[in-house]
């Protein structure tokens, strides 16, 4: 698969119109949902209409705009985070397609609100805020693929996209904490240390496999 029209438009938007999703959105978003987690073994929800995950301390204005969300949970397991930002990352792009923006929100949102107003199972890791933006956002400042990933000799075509790819993901604060390294058919990820290591994982590991092509390569174990 090609580096897609959905990733390069993709940033984060804060701020959303009071629009309602319309019914074939909806139907289109829990339907891929479903595939996400039945796929990574999680338990994605959506919440429409007023969901309610940013506690009275995170009430921003900006915040308050939020109508609609999907709760990041599932059965608890190392991996979980990793898990739920592969599945998150398809999820945002399937949401880009259908004329939707996001917003990953890993810390400043309630848990324990989220897991009320959804009825998801497990641990609560994140929410993705979506909806009709006020704004399409714009592209975040990047590292150069040569300050994140290096190749043992001539880097193939689909390493070069893979990186490409990788650096369109949304990373915690944008820090983009990541390295990619490849030799011969073999790929190796590293993320920094941190709460959102996992998360930030899943999420570039989706977009380097959108630009490099998920058969041209294997991650290194
Ligand atoms: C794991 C993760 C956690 C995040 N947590 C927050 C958050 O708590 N609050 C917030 O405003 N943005 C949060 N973001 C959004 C990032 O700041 C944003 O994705 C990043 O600056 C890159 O911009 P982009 O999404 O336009 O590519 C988070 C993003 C990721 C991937």
């Amino acid at each position: 698969m090609p580096i897609t029209d959905a990733m390069r438009a993709r940033h984060v938007v804060r701020q959303y119109l009071d629009k309602p999703l319309p019914d074939d959105v909806v139907a289109a978003l829990r339907s891929r949902i479903e595939e996400d987690n039945r796929a990574q073994g999680t338990d994605i929800r959506l919440l429409t209409g007023g969901a309610r995950v940013f506690g009275p301390m995170w009430g921003t204005v900006r915040a308050r705009s939020v109508r609609n969300c999907l709760v990041m949970a599932g059965p608890d397991a190392s991996d979980l985070d990793e898990r739920l930002g592969y599945g998150g990352a398809d999820l945002m792009l399937t949401a880009q397609e259908l004329g939707l923006n996001t917003w990953w929100v890993g810390g400043t949102f309630s848990k324990k609100a989220a897991a009320r107003a959804s009825g998801a199972t497990g641990r609560v890791v994140a929410v993705v805020a979506l909806g009709y933006g006020a704004t399409q956002g714009v592209p975040h400042t990047s590292k150069r693929p040569d300050e994140v990933a290096s190749y043992d000799g001539e880097a193939p075509v689909w390493f070069t996209q893979g990186v490409e790819a990788a650096l369109l993901a949304p990373t915690a604060f944008g820090k983009q904490a990541f390295t990619l390294a490849g030799s011969g058919n073999e790929v190796t990820i590293r993320c920094q240390e941190s709460a959102y290591a996992g998360q930030d994982r899943g999420l570039v590991k989706y977009h380097f496999e959108a630009g490099a092509g998920r058969d041209n390569f294997v991650w290194a174990p």
